[in-house]
């Protein structure tokens, strides 16, 4: 297993559309050795989610898992699961904002309003069909890393800048709910 370097904002990688992986290459080496990259990379960096993308992969692939997660404490916890080619369709029109980070935008955070409830669907890394409801933190984590794939970044979602904050001072200033 291998760290990979993570692509940080302003390379293009994180700017195109990711390509869909063939559901006949999901079962090849070098995809899944890219799937344990990605987990292994997510966990180095106290991500609770990565993109291919991130990993300068063009590819519909990402990881998410959280458990005591240090960057995001009094978080609930969410099973490692690995999306490949995920569709997202939300199923109710109430939205929640809340804080969000990204490994590939370091040490800021900014409030991003996100689907309160969504449906999952997706292929795991067996090449088993996956079809859940997410809803709250875990809808969230799964909106930021399908936005990743499509090319956008929560940047991207927020209603304005004015909440955007570096973690140092989010501590100091902002009550962090
Ligand atoms: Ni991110």
């Amino acid at each position: 297993m291998s760290i990979l370097k993570v692509a940080r904002l302003g390379h293009p990688v994180l700017r195109r559309t990711a390509g869909i992986l063939p559901k006949d290459r999901i079962h090849a080496a070098e995809i899944q050795k890219l799937i344990d990259d990605m987990i292994g990379t997510m966990k180095e960096y106290d991500g609770v989610g990565l993109a291919a993308v991130q990993v300068h992969e063009s590819q519909q692939i990402a990881v998410l898992e959280v458990a005591d997660n240090p960057r995001y404490p009094q978080k609930p916890s969410v099973p490692l699961t690995v999306l490949i080619n995920p569709q997202i369709t939300p199923v109710s029109d109430e939205m929640e904002e809340d804080w969000e980070g990204c490994l590939s935008i370091p040490d800021l955070r900014g409030r991003v309003p996100r689907h309160k409830d969504i449906r999952v669907q997706a292929v795991d890394r067996s090449g088993r069909d996956l079809d859940f409801a997410a809803s709250g933190f875990h809808a969230r984590v799964i909106q930021h890393e399908w936005d990743h794939l499509q090319g956008n970044v929560y940047l991207d979602r927020m209603k304005d800048l004015l909440t955007l904050t570096y973690t140092l001072e989010l501590a100091r200033y902002w009550t962090n709910k």
